[in-house]
């Protein structure tokens, strides 16, 4: 079934002007009469912020923004699905166009700026499904207009923490001006207290919510310093490595489109994404997992992240470019890896490169 989807779909999608072709993959799943996926290798599943994962391979923020089709990602065989970034009131987002396509580099480039339904129209649709199981985080973020955007993440988390199997905190989109400014220090301090402090509050009713901070490369390493002490005082329950890049790799041959402005995605994102991974990892010292995210584009780019310190995985532009069959080519792959070193779970291959990585030459 993914293997037809695929072929048929991709085709076309890529005829089709970016943002027009998401649009066109979320009608198409919305409406596929998709069968839930083969079980999944026992050996994949992950135990990580208090739920089990059943495979650790997630779709990362930014494709099913709005929770229209977390159900239909789920029965294609992701572990996890991440819906948002939802902000409280709805808002259009940047002008058209938006999103673009690097394919000779196997990247993409987006200015969205967070357009988003806003958390009425998700909300009623996440309760809706509640009852279905699987593991759907939400990822939060503040309008772009908002005059307290630290009152935006908490309105968000008081009302999200029920519906949701975790909620991240989005505080590296580089398309919303000035919103990075929340990685710096004092006001990561206050906005983690605060929102910490939500979760706690609505607990009672609620249940447990992990907080998770998703966090841009682009930090330098002192920043990075800063970001996971505070992380980690502040008791998060894990981080996500990363975002998207503003930077710009000489590599790139799509030099063109190279130069719109917004944040870089997909397999040039890959080196500079799975350093900052492992330079988190050996400042958390196993107080939290991470999730690692960025240019996972073949079961190598994937067993590369676990190796750097990821105990689970998030993906999103690649699918543009090589389809649905990724993901089972990723377990495929990661299964092999455990045969070879005949582990019995992911977890002890998690991190085994993270020193390794942090003493190679900073990635081009
Ligand atoms: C079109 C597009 C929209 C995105 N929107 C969001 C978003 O709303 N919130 C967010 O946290 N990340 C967003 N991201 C970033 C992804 O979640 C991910 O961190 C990044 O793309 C790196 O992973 P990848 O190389 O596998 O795409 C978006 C990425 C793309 C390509």
């Amino acid at each position: 079934m993914i293997g037809l989807f695929d072929r048929l779909a991709r085709p076309l999608l890529r005829a089709l002007d970016p943002e027009d072709a998401h649009a066109l993959s979320l009608q198409a799943l919305r409406y596929a009469p998709l069968m839930r996926s083969v079980s999944d290798d026992r050996r994949l599943s992950v135990r990580a912020f208090g739920l089990n994962f059943p495979n650790p391979i997630g779709i990362a923020a930014g494709y099913d923004k709005g929770a229209d089709v977390p159900d239909a990602l789920l029965r294609l065989g992701f572990g996890f699905v991440e819906v948002g970034t939802i902000t409280p009131r709805p808002q259009a987002g940047n002008p058209r166009p938006r999103l673009f396509r690097l394919d000779a580099d196997g990247g993409v480039i987006n200015r969205l700026g967070f357009n988003s339904q806003g958390a009425d129209a998700v909300l009623r649709r996440l309760a809706a499904r509640a009852e279905a199981g699987g593991i759907v985080g939400i990822n939060v973020g503040a309008n772009k207009d908002s005059a307290d955007r630290v009152a935006d993440y908490v309105a968000l988390i008081e009302r999200f923490a029920s519906v949701a199997s975790y909620v991240t905190v989005n505080i590296s989109s580089p398309n919303t001006p000035g919103l990075r400014n929340l990685q710096q220090a004092t006001a990561l301090d206050d906005l983690l207290a605060r929102v910490v402090d939500a979760r706690e509050r609505v607990a009672p009713n609620a249940g447990p919510t992990p907080v998770l901070l998703k966090i841009a490369p682009d930090l330098s390493l002192a920043e990075l310093d800063d970001v996971v002490g505070i992380a980690r005082s502040r008791r998060v329950d894990g981080m996500i490595v990363g975002n998207t890049t503003l930077s710009r790799p000489p590599s790139l041959r799509e030099t063109k489109l190279a130069r719109e402005a917004g944040g870089l995605s997909g397999s040039p994102l890959g080196a500079l994404a799975t350093r900052m991974l492992a330079e988190t990892y050996v400042r958390v010292e196993g107080v939290f997992p991470l999730i690692g995210v960025g240019g996972i584009d073949s079961g190598a780019a994937a067993l590369a992240k676990v190796r750097a310190g990821a105990t689970l995985l998030q993906l999103y532009s690649a699918l543009v470019f090589r389809g649905l069959g990724l993901v089972t080519d990723i377990k495929s792959a990661l299964v092999r890896a455990l045969e070879r070193h005949r582990f019995d779970s992911l977890a002890e291959l998690t991190g085994a490169d993270a020193a390794a990585v942090t003493a190679e030459p900073w990635p081009q």
